[in-house]
């Protein structure tokens, strides 16, 4: 169902980024930010391999890490990249909904 859910969250991404952007509830939103993550931290944050996890990360913590990417307080491979793309807002919203996947 999880996948299910991911996966659809994918193709309304590609299909139509533009209008759900603007119409949608900010909960489809943060979907679709969301599923940017999902190639390398896994289907809802839940990671197969050497990436870490983002499901069920505490809240405070993942808004700070994504301020240490940005800053470069925290050295990264890929992250410090990724982190600058966000607002500060999206950030929080992205840390809600990966501490809510359980
Ligand atoms: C291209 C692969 C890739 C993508 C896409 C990606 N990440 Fe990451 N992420 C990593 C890697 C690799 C690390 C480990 C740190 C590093 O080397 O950059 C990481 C680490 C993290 C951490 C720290 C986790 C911890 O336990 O300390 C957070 C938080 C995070 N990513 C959030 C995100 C969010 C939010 C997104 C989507 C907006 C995202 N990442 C997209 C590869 C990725």
């Amino acid at each position: 169902m999880k996948k299910r859910m991911a996966y659809t969250a994918l193709v309304v991404g590609v299909l139509s980024v533009g209008a759900a952007w603007a119409a949608e509830p900010i909960d489809t939103r943060t979907r679709l930010l969301a599923a940017n993550c999902a190639y390398c931290h896994g289907p809802d944050g839940k990671s197969r391999g050497a990436i870490p996890s983002l499901a069920g990360l505490e809240k405070g913590y993942f808004i700070q890490q994504m301020k240490d990417f940005k800053s470069g307080a925290r050295p990264a491979t890929v992250m410090h990249q990724h982190a600058g793309g966000y607002t500060d807002e999206e950030v929080e919203k992205l840390a809600a909904w990966f501490a809510a996947v359980k």
